[in-house]
C-alpha cells in the first residue's frame, strides 16, 4: 500500500539522513527503483513529473502500475508515490488518481499567489491523508540548450510557505536539474543555513540531486535536507548500459532484440545507480524508521546498514553497540542494568 511521505521525511529530518526520491519514466524504472529499495530495506519516494505522467498515458496508469508492481514484487518497505513539480491542476488530478503525495510548484508565481494556492492544496491533500511539498525560488536547469545557474530562495519567503502546514519544502540553493555545467559554483550552504534557521525542523528537499558531489549532499543533509531528488543519473546509467549492449551487437545475437533482453542491462544499471546513490549519502533502512535507530543515527550521523551501524557505534558510542538489535527502551534498560553495574564493579565505584 502506498503511504504518505510525511512520516518518512520527518524521521529523516530528526535522524539526520535523507530519503531518496527517484523519478519514474516507465515500467522498467518502476521495477528497478522498487527492487533496489526492497533489497536495501529502505523507504523510498517514487515520483513522476507531469510530462512523465503524460508519457505513461496518465496518472491513473502510474498509480495502478506502481501498486501492481509493489504487490507482485512483494515490496514491504514504505513507498510514497509523489507528483514532482505539479501545477495546481496537476495536483488536483493526482489527488483524484490515488497518488499518496504531491508537490505544488508555485515558485514562478509571486509569493502571495504561491501562498494562496499552496494553502488550498495543503488543506485538500491533508484531508486525504496525503503529504505535500511546496517550492520557493525556482530550481535552474537546461532550457532550450541554455543552462542557467541555480537560483537561491529567499529565507523569509521560505518561512512564509513553511508556516502553511506543508510537509516538506523545496528551496533553491544553487542546485539545478540535469547535468551540472563545468563552471557550476556549487551549493550555497550559507543560503541553506539561513533557510534552516527560519524554517526550524521542516524537512527540506534537494532537487537536481544528479551529479552533485557526495560531500556536498552530505553537508546539505546535515543542514536539514531530508529528501534528495534524482532523475538524470538513472537516465544516463540506463542509456549507457543500453548503448553498450547494442554496440556489442547483442541485439543481433539470437533473440537479443527481445525488449525483455534489450532493456535488461539498462534496468540493472538503474538498480545499481539507486543503490550507489543511497550508499553515498546518509539514507535510511526501513528499520531506521524505528525510534532507536533514528536516535542512533542522529548521534553517529552516517549509519546506513546494521554492519556499518555496529562499526560506527563501536568506534564512537560504545554504549550504542547493541542498539541495532533492540528497541530504544530495551537498549537503555540493558545498558543501565548490565553495563553500568559492570563498569562500576570493575572500577570499584559506589552504586
Ligand atoms: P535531476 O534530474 O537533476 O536528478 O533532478 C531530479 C529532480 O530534481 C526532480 O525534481
Amino acid at each position: 500500500m502506498l503511504v504518505s511521505a510525511k512520516e518518512m521525511t520527518a524521521a529523516a529530518r530528526a535522524g539526520h539522513y535523507a530519503i531518496g526520491a527517484f523519478n519514474l519514466n516507465n515500467l522498467e524504472w518502476t521495477k528497478a527503483v522498487l527492487k533496489a529499495a526492497q533489497e536495501e530495506q529502505a523507504p523510498v519516494i517514487v515520483q513522476c513529473s507531469e510530462g512523465a505522467g503524460k508519457y505513461m498515458s496518465g496518472y491513473k496508469t502510474v498509480v495502478d502500475m506502481v501498486n501492481d508492481v509493489m504487490d507482485n514484487m512483494h515490496i514491504t518497505v514504505p513507498v510514497a508515490l509523489h507528483l514532482d513539480h505539479g501545477t495546481y491542476e496537476g495536483c488536483l488530478a493526482c489527488i483524484d488518481a490515488g497518488f499518496s503525495s504531491i508537490m505544488f510548484d508555485g515558485s514562478h508565481f509571486d509569493i502571495e499567489e504561491n501562498i494562496a494556492k499552496t494553502k488550498e492544496l495543503v488543506a485538500l491533500a491533508h484531508s486525504k491523508g496525503m503529504s505535500i511539498e511546496a517550492e520557493v525560488g525556482g530550481i535552474g536547469g537546461e532550457e532550450d540548450g541554455v543552462v542557467s545557474q541555480g537560483e537561491c530562495a529567499d529565507p523569509e519567503e521560505c518561512a512564509k510557505i513553511a508556516s502553511l502546514g506543508i510537509d516538506f519544502l523545496a528551496c533553491g540553493i544553487g542546485n539545478i536539474h540535469g547535468k551540472y555545467p563545468a563552471n557550476w559554483a556549487g551549493l550555497r550552504f550559507d543560503v541553506l543555513e539561513a533557510i534552516k534557521d527560519k524554517v526550524g525542523d521542516m524537512p527540506l528537499v534537494l532537487h537536481g540531486g544528479s551529479g552533485i558531489p557526495t560531500e556536498m549532499i552530505q553537508e546539505a543533509i546535515k543542514l536539514g535536507v531530508s529528501k534528495v531528488n534524482v532523475n538524470t543519473e538513472c537516465q544516463i546509467a540506463f542509456a549507457e548500459a543500453t548503448r553498450k549492449y547494442i554496440e556489442a551487437g547483442k541485439d543481433l545475437q539470437g533473440k537479443g532484440f527481445d525488449p525483455r533482453k534489450l532493456l535488461a542491462p539498462g534496468s540493472d544499471a538503474i538498480v545499481a545507480t539507486v543503490k550507489e546513490k543511497r550508499s553515498s549519502a546518509p539514507t535510511a533502512r526501513h528499520d531506521a524508521l524505528t525510534a532507536s535507530h533514528c536516535i542512533c543515527r542522529a548521534r553517529t550521523g552516517i549509519c546506513r546498514t546494521n554492519t556499518e551501524m555496529k562499526r560506527v557505534c563501536r568506534q564512537d558510542i560504545p554504549s550504542c553497540y547493541f542498539r541495532p538489535y533492540m528497541t530504544g527502551q530495551s537498549a537503555i534498560i540493558v545498558f543501565r542494568k548490565l553495563f553500568i553495574p559492570l563498569f562500576q564493579a570493575y572500577h570499584n565505584l559506589p552504586g
